[in-house]
């Protein structure tokens, strides 16, 4: 069959034309959700259901009769069969969707009209076939009535055709269509037909799921309380279809990626089976990592961070297969945004972030790929033909080297050896049981349960906070003490108070839980509040101590913070998004927020940056910071939709989902205010209410993060004040005045360096005749002179320097045996010769070692040079006598 008997598409055709198709059908188009699912039971995002969960279970509806999304997923179960060429880590899945609105048979419909009309796929009919879910006749007849003759439709068990998101959740029956590539690929088998497992000839392209159960913990699967459409279509793969190609890595887009590969290594993709396996490899997680990373994952060592380190070292470790040199994952970055980042806009934004932190982790393994390489090439060296490699040993390299267990078996593959991987198992299971014993489960899962059942019987403490400091006649809904729920708490008991509603804010979003008092109407109790915490379903804690009377369940109360404290804290909060927006317009658009702490007494905020910031940098992040303190500008809080907050340009912290209707938080009421940023938080009223910024320290967190700790208003003037007072007392102690001090300190300095050179030129008795009379002192021998003397207070270096200076003052062959009480009172010796000397029979070392014993010490050296070091001064006077001795019984 010729190949061209249908019109060819690019990927972006492709993509557009589905969901505008789809549209036309009466579906709302999603965006993409993020790689990070909003299911825990999920670790990144794997179909295009995922964000569709809740209205699968009719937790939520939708008004229109279905819906259609291209989204991003990664699926990383087969990560060893990645290099092959059809396995993708990260991929576009087409879906269309219907919560009970459309029906399976519309679902079959407009399915197999996209994908044969020739306004759109225009397959041919004669090559697609479909598969159905063994007893599903009603589907055989759906696509049998829309022309697909009944030999094109044959059934599948649950293996092929029953499909899950997940072990739990919705779940059903499939159809998947598949398309013939012709007879050429095949195997030829009688039994060959789609899902065959000996050949490529049929390639299945597009799943249509009919989701009607919802499957439990206990494998139990109830009906859902509708019958649900589910589809998708890898949009790589029927790229490559509409390319005239026969696997995902031939189509236009990964192509592109490859062209990277192949142009930094030289290679030619199709020259060498396993160089284009490392040119996939690279391809597919370079494009992986770059989502991940730009949907807020870091790479770490649990979780969805560490499949995406994995993922990243993967494809370092391909490059270097490849002869790439030194990092290069930035060049398919730059590619994979050129490519799509029109469809994926937060690759774009994130792109000087993405680059930078993929750069230092790659760097970080290379040096560590160099480091367990290295070791493992010696294993190998050392193991006999074919035989394992030990389990122990690969462990080993994971946890010393942080040598991923893939990479070792790699490296072992090519040289013909295997891994041991039970004994790694049994060692890797060894380790989860140590962590595990060490966490301390009881006293949190005990901690945590409490919580748990509180949020089911109570909705989440309702917040007044913003505007006010004491709400009277807050309701005492429940009392918690020692993770137990409680009937009464009395004086100096520690309890945690739930209230219906409250004006202290708990530690959210780095910004410090507030304190205060709860006081009982008509003073029947009174409980100090010391923190304030955010528990399961927004149930607020309110953790103190009763400091009067007794408190109930149901009892009425005054709450009021420490208005005080609280004024603090909003200044240092308005503080960290006046620095975010200083760092960014000095440093770059890179910068991100990775963590804050705002206290009263001082703020930190952690943000995403490679190196050290300059003093100057800091200079004029300070600056900028305090220009908006002194505009004066009032804070204006609005709440919006999550779309036209972002429109707005309002900062978003990276990686954090946010509700549809979000709080923005802005300095002053201007269309571009100097900060925007999307902040459940309490602010102050105006950025003069700050005072002075003042940064007080930059540091290094981890390795793609700095630290800046600052402090506003009344921390400001302590900070200043508390250095001026250290000032004064420098100056007072200097006897000058504080602008002199500088000045002053370096003068002084000055003086001790002359005096210390004159007090060791004096020890010496260099310059003070002191040489020359040691030289005078010398003991003639026949064929050279040698000084023997003492010089007390200096320390070995100083003995080198008297030695040097007899030596530049000797008229002929010359020796010495020098020795000193050092400051510390210990013993020093130094015995040296010049060559002549040397040549005449003074030997240093051996004569060393006979003195070393005079002063209790140990020493040697060679002919012309050796010292000793001893702690016995007494013992100086002596071994001198002795040197004398044994110099003239030599001669
Ligand atoms: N959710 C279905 C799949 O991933 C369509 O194949």
């Amino acid at each position: 069959m010729s190949t061209a008997d249908y019109k060819t598409m690019t990927t972006a055709q492709i993509r557009e034309d589905f969901l505008s198709f789809f549209e036309s059908k009466g579906c709302k188009l999603y965006p993409s959700s993020s790689l990070v699912p909003d299911d825990p039971s999920l670790l990144l995002t794997n179909a295009g259901m995922n964000q569709f969960k809740e209205y699968y279970q009719g937790i939520k509806t939708m008004a229109e009769i279905g819906a259609c999304s291209c989204q991003k997923c990664l699926r990383t179960n087969d990560i060893d069969n990645i290099g092959d060429a059809t396995h993708l880590s990260f991929f576009e899945m087409l879906g269309n969707f219907s919560f009970g609105g459309y029906s399976k048979a519309d679902a079959i419909a407009w399915a197999y009209d996209f994908i044969t009309n020739p306004d759109h796929l225009g397959l041919p009919p004669e090559r697609l076939y479909m598969t159905v879910f063994e007893d599903d006749d009603e589907a055989i007849e759906l696509w049998h009535e829309q022309g697909v003759p009944y030999d094109h439709i044959s059934r599948l068990g649950a293996d092929d055709n029953f499909w899950a998101a997940g072990p739990t959740g919705p779940c059903g029956p499939c159809s998947e269509i598949y398309f013939d590539q012709g007879e050429e690929f095949g195997c030829g088998k009688p039994t060959c037909g789609p899902g065959c497992d000996d050949c490529n000839r049929f390639l299945e392209f597009w799943n249509l799921v009919f989701t009607q159960y919802d499957r439990q913990e206990d494998g139990s699967m109830p009906e859902l309380p509708h019958r649900n459409i589910d589809t998708g279509m890898g949009l790589e793969r029927i790229a490559a279809i509409m390319q005239h190609k026969s696997t995902n890595y031939d189509g236009d887009l990964l192509q592109s990626l490859i062209g990277v590969g192949v142009r930094l290594s030289g290679h030619a993709y199709g020259d060498n089976p396993s160089a284009d396996r490392s040119l996939r490899i690279v391809a597919d997680h370079a494009r992986a990592v770059t989502f991940m990373i730009g949907d807020g994952i870091l790479p770490s060592n649990e979780g969805r961070g560490y499949v995406l380190r994995r993922l990243l070292r993967r494809a370092v470790y391909h490059g270097r297969l490849l002869g790439i040199e030194g990092a290069f994952l930035s060049e398919y970055i730059g590619e994979v945004v050129r490519l799509m980042g029109d469809t994926y806009p937060e690759i774009q934004e994130n792109r000087a972030l993405i680059e930078g932190i993929v750069h230092a982790e790659e760097e970080r393994f290379i040096s560590t790929l160099d480091a367990g390489e290295k070791n493992l090439l010696d294993e190998l060296h050392a193991l006999e033909a074919g035989a394992q490699l030990s389990g122990e040993v690969a462990f080993r390299l994971h946890d010393t080297y942080g040598f991923p267990i893939d990479l070792t078996r790699e490296i072992c593959a090519t040289s013909g050896h295997e891994v041991d991987m039970d004994a790694f198992n049994r060692e890797m299971e060894a380790q989860r049981e140590r962590a595990r014993a060490n966490a301390n489960r009881d006293a949190w899962g005990a901690a945590n349960d409490v919580w748990v059942a509180l949020s089911d019987s109570y909705p989440a403490t309702e917040f007044c906070g913003y505007d006010t400091n004491e709400l009277d006649g807050a309701k005492v809904l429940a009392l918690v003490s020692d993770s137990q729920v409680v009937d009464g708490a009395s004086v100096g008991e520690e309890v945690s108070v739930v209230l219906d509603r409250t004006p202290f804010y708990a530690e959210m979003g780095g910004q410090v839980g507030d304190t205060g008092v709860l006081e009982g109407i008509g003073g029947a109790f009174k409980i100090e509040v010391r923190d304030t915490k955010l528990h399961a379903g927004g149930i607020v804690a309110h953790e103190g101590v009763v400091v009067q009377g007794t408190v109930g369940p149901g009892a009425l109360c005054v709450a009021a913070i420490d208005v005080h404290r609280r004024e603090l804290i909003r200044r240092n909060h308005t503080a960290t998004h006046l620095l975010d927006a200083a760092l960014k317009r000095v440093l770059g658009e890179h910068i991100s927020q990775a963590g804050s702490l705002v206290a009263p007494d001082r703020l930190r905020f952690d943000f995403t940056h490679f190196e050290a910031v300059t003093a100057a940098e800091l200079a004029e992040i300070e600056k900028l910071v305090n220009e908006e303190i002194f505009a004066a500008e009032p804070i204006v809080t609005q709440i919006m939709g999550i779309e036209e907050a972002k429109a707005s340009g309002a900062v978003a912290l990276f990686g954090e989902k946010y509700g549809d209707v979000v709080r923005v938080v802005s300095t002053g009421e201007s269309d571009m205010p100097f900060s925007r940023e999307l902040c459940g938080g309490t602010h102050a009223h105006s950025t003069a209410e700050l005072g002075l910024f003042k940064i007080i320290s930059e540091s290094s967190v981890g390795s793609n993060a700095r630290r800046i700790e600052a402090v506003t208003s009344e921390g400001a003037l302590a900070y200043i004040s508390e250095r001026l007072t250290l000032l004064d007392e420098v100056a007072t102690r200097l006897k000058c005045r504080p602008e002199d001090a500088p000045a002053r300190v370096d003068a002084l300095h000055d003086q001790a360096r002359t005096a210390e050179k004159k007090l060791h030129e004096a020890l010496t008795g260099a310059n003070s005749g002191g040489i020359e009379e040691a030289l005078a002192s010398a003991i003639k021998l026949a064929d050279y002179d040698c000084v023997v003397v003492r010089r007390d207070g200096l320390d070995a270096k100083g003995l080198r320097e008297v030695w040097d200076a007899i030596r530049d003052k000797a008229t002929g062959p010359i020796a010495c045996v020098l020795a000193t009480k050092t400051p510390e009172g210990k013993v020093a010796l130094l015995a040296a010769a010049d060559n002549k000397a040397v040549d005449a029979g003074f030997a240093a070392g051996k004569l060393i070692k006979e003195l070393a014993g005079y002063v209790g010490g140990r020493g040697g050296g060679r002919p012309n040079m050796a010292q000793a070091g001893g702690a016995n001064a007494q013992g100086i006077d002596e071994a001198l006598a002795a040197a004398r001795s044994a110099l003239t019984q030599d001669c």
